[in-house]
């Protein structure tokens, strides 16, 4: 049986290929709405393009909602040099989408299909957590209905300050009043998303799937790397955001270690900063499973099985 799963994102390259992996036609995720958030672009930009994704798959089938402009208590601020002036820089996407959003406001939708599920469903978190965050003040008892929250943020080390990861930076408030909340939630960090880089030699794989959608991520893995070639040096673009739906259809392909997390957003210095407690010196209660370690090869074997099958069935 499917595991259900809402998806809020910032589409964003690896937000981008999130989609693209979990909305697969031989996806043992379904994927009952997506969600926008202010982010790696403005929540409008981010929802284009989360429109412009979902008609690359042929999935129009798929209900996206709009949602924060802005984080909780902070204005917004954005990855432009990441992800380029429209969040999702390097492949051609129409201007306007021929898909449209709903009507409804992201934090409404996700409550009325959590509530509407006949079974607990996932939050897939991959941008800052102002809608998961408003979600849960609006209906602090919403968590029944929740079967785990799963987000790509922070990490043992930063991207965005030394030791602040952006997701997290962005809505550090959203983000301690997610880990505050009760929930099982499972956190694909830095740590493991830095080893998942799509180098040459990974995007050559996805080049010689040959179908239209492999060649899309291809299109998105190449502007990814020559970004995290300029700014951070590295030989490819790591696939953050998409180890949050391959550990959901694989959780052995990462080691998770049940731990204390909080989240620091007091401190000029360390705003954002996720305090993660793996040597248990606090004692306090564990709050989440934190991916110490992936299984870099299996990963590109799943995630190439998954693009292949849709040259087979959909698209
Ligand atoms: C995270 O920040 C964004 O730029 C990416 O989409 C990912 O969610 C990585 O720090
Ligand atoms: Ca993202």
């Amino acid at each position: 049986m499917s595991k259900k799963i809402i998806m809020d994102c910032d589409p964003g390259h690896d937000d981008a290929i999130a989609l693209i992996l979990a909305g697969a036609q031989n996806s043992s995720l379904d994927i009952l709405a997506v969600t926008t958030v202010a982010g790696n672009q403005s929540v409008e930009k981010n929802t284009k393009n989360a429109l412009n994704v979902l008609e690359v798959m042929g999935r129009g089938d798929i209900n996206v909602s709009v949602g924060a402009t802005r984080p909780l208590l902070k204005p917004a601020s954005f990855a432009s040099e990441i992800h380029g002036d429209s969040g999702l820089d390097g492949p051609k996407l129409p201007e306007v989408p021929a898909l449209k959003p709903t009507q409804k406001q992201a934090v409404d939708v996700i409550i009325e299909t959590l509530k509407q599920s006949e079974e607990p469903v996932t939050l897939v978190a991959t941008g800052p957590l102002t809608n998961i965050a408003t979600v849960l003040i609006k209906e602090p008892n919403i968590t029944q209905y929740i079967d785990s929250i799963t987000i790509m943020g922070g990490g043992t080390f930063g991207n965005w300050t030394p030791t602040a990861e952006f997701n997290i930076w962005v809505d550090a408030e959203a983000a301690k009043r997610v880990f505050e909340s009760g929930v099982r939630i499972n956190v694909f960090g830095l740590d493991v998303t830095h080893q998942v880089l799509a180098t040459d030699q990974v995007i050559g794989g996805f080049r010689e799937i040959h179908n239209p959608i492999a060649d899309f991520v291809v299109e998105l893995l190449e502007f990814f790397k020559s970004t995290y070639k300029t700014h951070f040096n590295m030989d490819g673009g790591p696939i953050h955001d998409a180890c949050t739906v391959l550990y959901l259809m694989e959780p052995e392909l990462f080691t998770m270690q049940h731990t204390h997390i909080d989240i620091e957003h007091q401190s000029l210095l360390t705003y954002g900063t996720m305090s993660i407690d793996l040597n248990d010196v606090t004692n306090k209660e564990k709050n989440a499973f934190f991916a110490t370690a992936v299984n870099v090869p299996k990963v590109w074997k799943l995630m190439n099985k998954m693009l292949a099958s849709y040259g087979k069935n959909n698209s």
